[in-house]
């Protein structure tokens, strides 16, 4: 699609494009927005380079696309509870988000986005692949699209953040375990409330297992969906730089943080934008 005020690339036939020659701290025509929401919900996930974001202009930039979702279980950057910080240290061998997944779908209303801007990087290493649930939908034969159309599946942050998490022994500090109780269910095949398309949506980071089902019956179907979700053609890989932005849309993509530069530190601020129901 061409747009009249704004340069944009893809970086694959996957998913993902690069917005070039804007300064986000800088006013933007509503022009500029209507295209930056156009290329958003055509591409998935958005790139910017060179973006030299004060945390307040951070802020500002996420409230241009809804209301922020606080993240519980992250450590806030100082003095500002709505930017979460994404850090790993040089003597730290675990990272966060290093599988495959899609932020905030344990939330009832999951985070509709995620605004990732990185502050410090390796100079090798820690990319971010992500992966178009769109297409991982639509290359489904129609008897599973219609099995999955039938099905929802149950979400927990529990494994994860909860107080006896995978993640117990991790080098990272926990924060708020006790808030991380429960299960939520959504559909397993949504439909994006914004462009209307159908996409998958379950993740190898957060689901548990079909309703109704047991963790063992899900298990196979699950493993094989997330095997096909994340196939090359559905991908793209993100190489940072200080002041590089990704926006990612959690309804329609899983990410993931390449844990590759061990005896490096990695800095990244990350703002989540509250989402709604999904039906
Ligand atoms: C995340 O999963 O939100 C972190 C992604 C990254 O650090 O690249």
């Amino acid at each position: 699609m061409a747009y009249d005020t704004l340069t944009v690339s893809k970086l694959t036939g996957g998913c993902g494009a690069e917005v070039h020659g804007l300064d986000l701290a800088s006013d933007l025509s509503n022009r500029q927005w209507d295209e930056l929401r156009h290329v958003f919900f055509d591409h998935g996930v958005i790139f910017f380079r060179d973006q030299q974001l004060t945390p307040e202009q951070h802020i500002a930039f996420a409230r241009r696309w809804g209301t922020i979702d606080v993240n519980k279980f992250f450590v806030p950057v100082p003095g500002y509870p709505e930017i979460a910080e994404v850090r790993k240290e040089k003597e730290q061998k675990t990272n966060i988000g290093g599988g495959w997944h899609t932020d905030h779908s344990y939330d009832a209303e999951p985070a509709m986005g995620s605004i990732l801007l990185a502050r410090e990087v390796p100079e090798e290493g820690g990319d971010t692949l992500f992966s178009n649930m769109y297409l991982a939908y639509d290359a489904l034969s129609d008897g599973l699209k219609q099995t999955l159309g039938s099905l929802r599946a149950i979400h927990s942050s529990e494994h994860v953040f909860g107080a006896k998490s995978v993640r117990s022994n991790a080098e990272r500090p926990k924060r708020n375990e006790h808030l991380a109780v429960g299960e939520v269910s959504h559909p397993v095949v949504i439909t994006h409330p914004d462009s209307g398309k159908k996409a998958l949506y379950v993740n190898s980071g957060f689901t548990l297992r079909f309703e109704g089902w047991t963790a063992d019956e899900s298990r196979p179907l699950l493993e094989m969906l997330y095997r096909h979700a994340v196939r090359p053609e559905f991908t793209c890989r993100f190489r940072w730089r200080a002041g590089s932005i990704a926006f990612w849309d959690n309804r329609c993509t899983w990410h993931y943080a390449a844990n590759d530069y061990h005896g490096h530190d990695r800095l990244m601020h990350r703002i989540t934008v509250a989402g709604s129901k999904l039906s």
